[in-house]
C-alpha cells in the first residue's frame, strides 16, 4: 500500500473548514428522497439532481470529498464530463460507496450485518480506474428496549468493516469506516453512549487485528445523541460533550479525522451539534468534521422539486448549508 498517498488523501478530505457531501444514496433510498417532492426516480433525474449539487459554485471551500453511488460514478454532466473528473477538476475528491447494504443477521433477530465483501477486491480496482480515491462502508446498529444489538452483531459488523478497510488500503483507497448506531427509537443518550462505546471498541480492535493503517482512514460515526422518540431532549452542548468524551476513549489519535453522519437530525441541529464540538475547549487529536447526506441535501430537494426554474434557488440552499457547516468546523457558527 502507498502509505503517503493514503495519508495525504485522508488529510485533504478533512482540511481546514472542509467535510464530505454524502451523495451516495442507493436507488431505493434516492426514490425515498424524491417521492415527497414529486420527482420520479429515473436515471436521468438522478443525474440532473447530482449535477445540481456538483456544479454549485464555491462549494470546494467547504467540501473536500463527495461520496458517490456506483451509478453516479459512471454518469457525466450534461456537457459530457464524467462526474469524477468534474469534481477532481474543482479540487473535490471523489469517493464511492462499496457496501451492498445491511441484511438480517442469521439467528440474531432484529440485528443486521452489512454485506458486500465478496468480489470487493475486483470492484475496488475498477473504482480506482474510474477515479475514486476513497470509499465508504456503512454498518447499521439498531437499538431496541431489550437485547438489540446483540454482542455478536457488534462483532460481526466490526469484522466486516475491518476486512473492507484492509481491502481498500491494499488498493490505495482511503476507507471511511462507518459504524452507525441508529437514532431511531426511544433510547436515551446514556444508552446511545453505551452501545456506541461497545461498537467503537470492537471496530478498533478489529481494525488493529487486520493491520489497517489508522493514519490512512477516516471514521464516520453517529453522534452520541438520544433516540428520536426519547422524551428527554438534550442541548447541542450536551451532545457535544458526550460525543467527544466517548470518541476520546475509543478512537486512536492517529486517525486524522472524524466525519459525523447526520442520521436523521435536521440540517440545523446537525450544524449546531458539530459547531458545539468544535467550540468546546477540548483540543481533540483528530479533525471533527461532517459527512452529511440528509443534513446537506434536505433543503436542496425542497427548493428544487424537479423544476429547471428552481435550480438556482436549490444551489443557493446547498451553498448555504456547506458554508454554515464550514463555520461549524471552526466552532464559529451561530444559528
Ligand atoms: P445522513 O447524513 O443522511 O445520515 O447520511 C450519511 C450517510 O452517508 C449514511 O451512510
Amino acid at each position: 500500500m502507498n502509505i503517503d498517498e493514503l495519508k495525504s488523501v485522508a488529510q485533504a478530505i478533512v482540511a481546514r473548514q472542509k467535510g464530505i457531501l454524502a451523495a451516495d444514496e442507493s436507488n431505493p433510498t434516492i426514490k425515498k428522497r424524491f417521492d415527497p417532492i414529486g420527482v420520479e426516480s429515473t436515471e436521468e433525474n438522478r443525474r440532473r439532481y447530482r449535477e445540481i449539487l456538483f456544479t454549485t459554485e464555491g462549494i470546494e471551500r467547504y467540501i473536500g470529498g463527495v461520496i458517490l453511488f456506483d451509478e453516479t460514478l459512471r454518469q457525466s454532466s450534461r456537457d459530457g464530463i464524467p462526474f469524477a473528473h468534474l469534481l477532481s477538476g474543482r479540487g473535490i475528491i471523489p469517493g464511492i460507496k462499496v457496501d451492498k447494504g445491511a441484511k438480517a443477521l442469521a439467528l440474531h433477530p432484529g440485528n443486521k450485518v452489512t454485506e458486500g465483501l465478496d468480489g470487493l477486491r475486483d470492484r475496488l480496482a475498477e473504482y480506482k480506474q474510474l477515479g475514486a480515491k476513497f470509499a465508504k462502508w456503512r454498518a447499521v446498529i439498531e437499538i431496541d428496549e431489550q437485547n438489540v444489538p446483540s454482542a455478536y452483531a457488534i462483532r460481526a459488523n466490526a469484522h466486516a468493516l475491518a476486512r473492507y478497510a484492509a481491502l481498500c488500503q491494499e488498493a490505495d483507497i482511503v476507507p471511511i469506516v462507518e459504524p452507525e448506531v441508529l437514532m431511531d427509537g426511544a433510547h436515551d443518550i446514556q444508552r446511545c453512549n453505551v452501545i456506541t462505546s461497545q461498537m467503537l471498541e470492537s471496530v478498533f480492535s478489529e481494525l488493529n487485528a487486520h493491520g489497517v493503517l489508522y493514519e490512512g482512514m477516516l471514521l464516520k460515526p453517529n453522534m452520541v445523541i438520544p433516540g428520536m422518540k426519547c422524551p428527554q431532549r438534550t442541548s447541542a452542548e450536551e451532545v457535544a460533550q458526550a460525543s467527544v468524551r466517548c470518541l476520546r476513549r475509543y478512537v486512536p489519535a492517529a486517525v486524522p479525522g472524524i466525519v459525523f453522519l447526520s442520521g436523521g437530525q435536521s440540517a440545523e441541529d446537525a450544524t449546531d451539534n458539530l459547531n458545539a464540538m468544535n467550540a468546546m475547549d477540548a483540543n481533540p487529536p483528530w479533525q471533527l468534521s461532517f459527512s452529511y447526506g440528509r443534513a446537506l441535501q434536505a433543503p436542496v430537494l425542497t427548493a428544487w422539486k424537479g423544476q429547471e426554474s428552481n435550480v438556482a434557488e436549490a444551489q443557493r440552499a446547498f451553498s448555504k448549508r456547506c458554508q454554515l457547516n464550514g463555520l461549524a468546523r471552526e466552532g464559529i457558527y451561530s444559528r
